[in-house]
């Protein structure tokens, strides 16, 4: 059984299925173009709305200094990621590394973990592009019921001058802290996100349909979200008022996580949530002119460019409006409301969300049905999942199996537990990817390495104890989720697919 979950894909045969299978695929993309690609994944519930959430909850002002915190460990992991894109660009991202590096078994176990970031992460980000909707539409008077725009049992209250909000306890405290007798608001309790189902259900009919990847289409969406954020942060800049940043870090309130420096780590494992996206960037190393050189830019430059535009935006939003206000669907929706004198701004700001956080759901339940499929061909996952469509040619039950969870996750879920899903499954992989990188060095000294992660072993230790760190300060219930979800994993791979893995039959034992 040991060697069985040991048995690793040769590099060379991963490349040669790169060649054959890649041949078809054009090399197109240029560095602009696939840091365009990045960023255009990378931008989008996180900073759209778990931003706010994140300094409402654990770190207040403070969330600034969680992103710088989150970015430097993605910079080390991602300095990992592009040693590994470049050495075997082929498609499959993390999975595929670890099956050419560590062995099936661990593979099997990254490639269970990619299902929580890119399908809980599809979920996520809908329920984001809900809140949005939701503040677009009630702009123009169209009111939708807070119970179909929320997730089952949420308690409500409709807070004067900006709309519902979830009740937790740092917003009644404040409310309390007005004078504002809560029981003289309206309330409500949440039953289903219908907005969050929609857009799940829509992008999967294109999907299926299936859509000529353009990548000048993401390029558009890509400036307009990066201009809706530059926007934000020019305009906000003159609203800031200096005692809404007081205290900067505001004390704990005597437990882990709330707020004080367990706070700020807290939120770095939150909005961490914020910078996945880098790592799909690797996915396309067969479509780059030079993967040698764009690679590594392509990772590194979407990451600097992302780590500047969310500590501008982090820093103005939590200065136009007091942090307890942020526990909202539309957190930076609330700071343009903020801001006096802008009323054309809110539609605009708004509907830049939702085009930008359209295009990251989009990627994500793109990418989720190949890494299923790739999981298939090589036999750790049934024959069903392998399937293409006749017509479309597309790998629709893939697709639609995705679509399904998707929609029951976001459907009934609050944005807070599927983003820490994310975050904590995806800094699981990262610390892998670190690992394989780091082991590959000392198991396949001489193979050829057009890009050299540096600084070794330090960068790769440095990106593991990060990743460590964040995921050690996430709820405790984010850990007991994790686990059931990786015991499920590891009981499908030892009832189906240490039995039929390729590898195994093809080496008849
Ligand atoms: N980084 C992506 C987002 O924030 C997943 O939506």
């Amino acid at each position: 059984m040991k060697n069985k979950m040991l048995r690793i894909k040769p590099i060379d045969s991963l490349l040669g299925q790169a060649d054959g299978a890649g041949s078809s695929l054009k090399k197109a993309l240029g560095p602009v173009d696939i840091v365009l690609l990045g960023i255009g994944c990378i931008i989008g519930a996180g900073i759209f709305v778990l931003t706010g959430q994140a300094a409402a909850q654990y770190a207040g002002p403070a969330i600034v200094l969680s992103f710088v915190i989150s970015a430097i460990g993605c910079a080390f992991a991602g300095l990992c990621y592009a040693e590994f894109a470049a050495m075997i660009p082929v498609s499959g991202s993390a999975y595929t590394y670890a099956y050419a590096t560590m062995g099936e078994f661990i593979a099997w176990i990254i490639g269970w973990d990619l299902i929580l970031e890119y399908l809980f992460g599809a979920a996520t980000v809908s329920v984001g592009w809900s809140g949005y909707v939701v503040s677009f539409l009630a702009d123009f008077g169209i009111n939708l019921p807070p119970q179909l725009c929320n997730p089952l049992g949420t308690h409500l209250v409709q807070i004067p001058g900006q709309g519902w909000a979830a009740a937790g306890a740092n917003t009644l405290a404040e409310l309390a802290g007005k004078g504002i007798d809560v029981s003289t608001l309206a309330q409500a309790t949440g039953i289903i996100n219908l907005p969050a189902v929609f857009i799940i259900l829509f992008i999967t009919l294109i999907l299926v349909i299936g859509i000529k990847e353009s990548s000048k289409v993401n390029n558009i969406i890509v400036y307009i979200k990066v201009a809706v954020v530059l926007l934000f942060v020019a305009l906000g800049f003159k609203y800031i008022k200096p005692e809404n940043w007081t205290p900067f870090i505001p004390q704990n309130l005597g437990s882990f996580g709330q707020f004080g420096w367990s706070g700020i780590l807290r939120g770095a494992g939150v909005v961490f949530f914020a910078y996945i996206g880098f790592d799909a960037v690797s996915t396309v190393a067969q479509e780059a002119k030079k993967p040698q050189r764009d690679m590594p830019v392509g990772i590194l430059v979407s990451l600097v460019v992302c780590t500047i535009l969310y500590v501008l935006v982090a820093l103005v939003l939590t200065g136009v409006v007091k942090y307890n206000f942020l526990n909202v669907a539309d957190p930076i929706a609330v700071g343009v409301n903020a801001m006096e004198g802008f009323g054309w701004l809110h539609p605009v700001i708004k509907l830049g969300a939702i085009a930008g956080l359209s295009s990251v759901v989009l990627v994500l339940l793109l990418g989720q049905p190949r890494i299923l499929f790739s999981m298939a061909v090589d036999g750790l996952l049934p024959r069903v999942f392998r399937s293409v469509h006749k017509k479309f040619h597309t790998p629709h039950i893939t697709t639609m199996a995705t679509a399904f969870t998707a929609i029951v996750l976001a459907g009934f879920l609050p944005i807070g537990i599927l983003g820490e899903m994310v975050s904590i499954g995806t800094l699981m992989a990262f610390m892998i990817v670190c690992i394989g990188v780091w082991r590959l060095r000392h198991t396949q000294p001489d193979r050829k390495r057009p890009f050299k992660t540096p600084w070794m072993p330090f960068v790769p230790i440095m990106g593991i104890l990060i990743a460590l760190i964040q995921m050690l300060a996430l709820p405790l219930m984010t850990w007991v989720r994790l686990i059931l979800w990786m015991l499920l994993g590891f009981a499908i791979y030892f009832l189906y697919g240490v039995k039929h893995s390729n590898l195994h039959k093809n080496s008849g034992s």
